[in-house]
């Protein structure tokens, strides 16, 4: 989608247009007549929210948004889905430009924006005849938006989409190689440095997580480092950002019960698409901001020499695991990655993973399940990331007390905690591999969209994308 300002104040007149306001007395009633104006005034009594009149050349739609509430983070939300709203029925009478004129305040047309673009998201790759959506460009007319506001969501979106391209991409297509070129060629056209570890250098380095659970698999695990260093940050350490990157998890020798609960295992890498697209973004719109990615990436399969209930491995950090679970892997790959991360005596570790169906079935799609040893002002500040994006965060409790259930007879931990607390237990785990302040995000729930919500969409969401682009802008400003 191309976001761009009108200069001139006056929309052309062949474009479809659309009024946004939050209510119908605001709108500029001269381009309709007397019928118009009358069935207008008669939608919005019936509390229509987006009311469409045809004027043969063109469509005029008004989008009545419902924000007026006290709460700001509710309003933008209100906004973004009256966007996405707006794309549908754009893309219905095949439309492929609009006008939008506004009478908002800056961040809700911005929103608006971010909800017309990301609704009109799409994966056709494999579609043979594809119907593309007919949309391609938004043309803002008025002074309530920026030029660089527009300039700064169409980097925001266009890092989601990434994300979401990553996630809905099957195996047989995104092997961990795959996976970690698709960051390459990120790097590249965004300016930060990529480096690659391949089976050779992840052996030498002894990263025994990581190579624990690829042995399973015909392909080579990858390690990813990202790095965006721009010559003015403004922080000291670096922010460290980890995903997980199980480009499919079959769970391994202690397989998937089917039915079903394999079908969408694609989206074992979102925490990894999250944490590179992040960097996409960051590097877009050249936040001042030094940033680190991490990404360890296999898939999880049962073969012939996969790693098995009962094996003892010797994690990088020389902590001895032992495996009761092979599904249980994302904690075996990321641990490694959390002790890579302890050399740059980062500020802040954020990891993003696809860890447990606990924290699911904990709070469903609705948000991200949080829990971690950030300080409280830290932990406030990524809360209202959480809401301004509206990726909200449930924070979970991380009670040292936890420990208790991943004690292993005869190894220093183990790797699954029992029926009890498993969204916890599995963040208790990764802390052991951290020495710095540390958050864990288990967007298991959110990752993977099976109905259509809003500009969410069906399939990848790209959940986590938003949370760290606005945690790093409201660092920047800091
Ligand atoms: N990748 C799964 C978690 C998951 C579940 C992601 C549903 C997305 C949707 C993870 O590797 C896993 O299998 N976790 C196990 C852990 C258990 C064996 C301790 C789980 O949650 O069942
Ligand atoms: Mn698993
Ligand atoms: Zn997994």
């Amino acid at each position: 989608m191309n976001l761009s300002l009108k200069k001139s104040n006056q929309a052309n007149k062949s474009d479809h247009l659309v009024f946004l306001a939050t209510d119908i007395d605001s709108i500029d009633k001269k381009v309709f007549n007397k019928a118009e104006l009358e069935y207008v005034r008669k939608e919005a009594r019936k509390k229509s929210r987006l009311i469409a009149v045809n004027k043969y050349s063109r469509t005029i739609l008004i989008s009545l948004v419902d924000a007026n509430g006290k709460e700001e983070y509710k309003n933008l939300e209100a906004f973004r889905r009256a966007g996405d709203s707006v794309a549908s029925a754009l893309n219905r009478i095949k439309a492929s430009s609009v006008s939008i004129v506004t009478k908002e305040g800056m961040r809700h047309v911005a929103a608006f924006a971010e909800g017309l673009t990301l609704g009109n998201y799409q994966f056709l790759k494999y579609k043979s005849e594809p119907d593309h959506n007919s949309l391609k460009r938004a043309n803002f007319i008025g002074p309530h938006v920026t030029a660089s506001e527009l300039a700064e969501i169409s980097h925001v979106c266009e890092s989601v989409c990434m994300a979401r391209d990553l996630v809905n991409e099957p195996v047989i297509s995104l092997n961990a190689t795959d996976l970690a070129n698709a960051f390459k060629s990120m790097g590249k056209s965004a300016g930060f440095k990529v480096t690659v570890f391949d089976k050779a250098k992840i052996k030498s380095m002894k990263m025994g997580g990581l190579l624990a659970v690829n042995m399973g698999s015909p392909d080579p695990p990858t390690f990813t480092v990202m790095e965006w260093k721009p010559a003015k940050h403004i922080n000291q350490k670096p922010i460290v950002l980890v995903g997980k990157g199980v480009v499919y998890d079959t769970g391994g020798l202690s397989l998937k019960p089917t039915p079903g609960s394999m079908d969408y295992m694609k989206c074992d890498m979102a925490g990894a698409a999250a944490v590179g697209c992040a960097m996409y973004g960051i590097a877009k719109s050249k936040m001042p901001v030094h940033v680190i990615a991490l990404v360890p990436a296999t898939d999880n399969r049962p073969d012939g020499n996969a790693y098995t209930p009962g094996d003892v491995i010797t994690m990088m950090s020389g902590l001895k695991v032992e495996v009761l679970n092979t599904d249980a892997e994302g904690r075996m790959i990321l641990a490694d990655a959390l002790h890579y991360a302890k050399q740059y005596k980062p500020e802040l570790v954020m990891e993003f993973s696809t860890l447990t169906g606990a924290a699911a079935a904990a709070i469903g799609g609705y948000g991200i399940v949080a829990m971690g040893t950030a300080d409280d002002a830290t932990k406030k500040d990524l809360h209202k990331s959480g809401e301004m994006v509206y990726e909200r965060l449930a924070e979970f409790p991380f009670w040292d007390e936890y420990d208790e259930l991943i004690k292993s007879d005869i190894a220093d931990i183990k790797n699954i905690g029992g029926p009890m607390a498993g969204a916890i237990t599995a963040g208790r785990f990764l802390k052991k591999f951290t020495d710095y302040p540390y958050m864990h995000f288990d967007i298991a729930g959110p990752a993977f969209g099976k109905g259509n919500d809003s500009y969410r969409g069906k399939n990848g969401t790209g959940i986590g994308v938003r949370l760290i682009l606005d945690y790093i802008k409201r660092r920047a400003s800091n």
